[in-house]
């Protein structure tokens, strides 16, 4: 893996000042890179079957396609598409096959009645489920999809999150400047429900099969482009300690206050699929798209990338800041295909299509890829 430049406390602040509207409270008074993780050992898989459950995109007319060494079928039905996302993962290890739900869509309704259109009887097969990071739109049907699982299943079945940041209060600004409640994840609700609730910096292995990166580096020149607000604490029995953001912000800084959106919780749920290389799920993407397949290759030791998808969060971004990104990521990382999903936004497609159309597949709610066919 390449070298790359650590992330300096004058990136961050340029990135303040790009920015523009963001509530950044007084100077920042410290920016701790978090570590590198790296787990000891990533399991390979012989294959993986990625179901995209909720999207903002459909096209009934959409063709299966035949690439090398990648089978993408479509669904034929009224799918909801909704913005947000969620996929569900079906890997297979020798005679062993397991199943992970990644984030849950916006609304609940999407959610089931899409897996149901799909064929996927994910309230019987799931293993483990992730939270890529602290938004509505990814986990909004976390809690129904819970209760679907039978009693004696969902015991104890682990959800991982990147961090502590995941569980905190987020805030919308509306354009005249006042906030809206964006959700929280409700911890105590899904522990009452049996779910295992595990907070992976460090990243994880999940389900035996794949693996989360933990929380990613910002080690590339990458923005968080502005989104939500983060109000640290706990009220009404839920939210964060704010353990991650005491290593960002002062007590004074913190306190009763709404601060910009670092998701520094946000981490990546990748497999490493045999002869191929790994399979890097983004989700939403703030922490930046190279960021975050660099802490996939640092968290597996694997260099391969074989293909990266999900959001990118490149929607507002200007096509010339876009343009660097991709010839960023395929000079570094080199990947066969790279699948824009929910936040990626037009630009990202346009340009990929233009300058790299052998690795871009068009991706749609309904749509399923495998991955590792021969
Ligand atoms: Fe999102
Ligand atoms: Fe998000």
């Amino acid at each position: 893996m390449s070298v790359t430049k650590p992330f300096s406390r004058r990136d961050f602040l340029r990135t303040g000042a790009v920015l523009g509207g963001a509530v950044l409270l007084g100077p920042v008074t410290r920016f701790i890179s978090p570590a590198h993780a790296s787990l000891s050992s990533v399991p390979v898989v012989d294959r993986l079957d990625v179901h995209v459950a909720v999207d903002a995109y459909y096209d009934l007319l959409a063709a299966d396609e035949e690439r090398p060494a990648l089978d993408v079928k479509r669904t034929r039905g009224p799918v909801h598409a909704q913005h947000g996302l969620a996929l569900f993962l079906e890997s297979r290890r020798g005679s062993e096959t397991r199943h992970v739900m990644l984030d849950f869509g916006w609304t609940p309704d999407a959610l089931v009645h899409n897996l149901k259109l799909m064929g996927v009887d994910a309230a019987n097969l799931t293993d483990a489920l992730v939270v890529s990071h602290g938004h509505a739109d990814h986990f909004g049907g976390l809690m129904k999809f819970v209760e679907l699982q039978p009693e004696g299943k969902r015991r104890g079945m682990p959800l991982y999150l990147g961090g502590d940041d995941a569980l905190c209060h987020r805030w919308s600004r509306r354009p005249d400047g006042s906030r809206s409640e964006f959700g929280v994840l409700d911890r105590p609700g899904l522990e009452a429900a049996g779910i295992d609730v595990t907070v992976a910096p460090g990243g994880a292995v999940v389900a035996g099969h794949g693996f989360t990166s933990g929380v990613i580096e910002r080690s590339s020149p990458e923005e968080v482009l502005g989104n939500t607000l983060v109000e640290v604490g706990e009220r009404d029995g839920v939210g964060c300690s704010g353990e991650q953001h005491h290593a960002h912000f002062s007590e004074e800084e913190l306190k009763g206050n709404f601060l910009f959106d670092h998701h520094w919780g946000e981490h990546v749920t990748a497999y490493h699929v045999k002869d191929r290389g790994l399979v890097v799920m983004t989700s939403c993407g703030h922490a930046g798209l190279v960021n975050s397949v660099r802490q996939a290759q640092a968290a597996s030791g694997i260099d391969k990338v074989h293909a990266v998808m999900g959001g990118f969060h490149l929607a507002p971004a200007k096509s010339d800041y876009v343009e660097k990104i991709i010839d960023l990521l395929i000079a570094e990382a080199n990947p066969d295909y790279i699948v824009p999903m929910h936040c990626s936004g037009a630009n990202f497609s346009n340009l990929m299509a233009r300058k790299y159309p052998e690795r871009l597949v068009n991706s749609y709610v309904g749509t399923r890829y495998i991955f590792g066919t021969a």
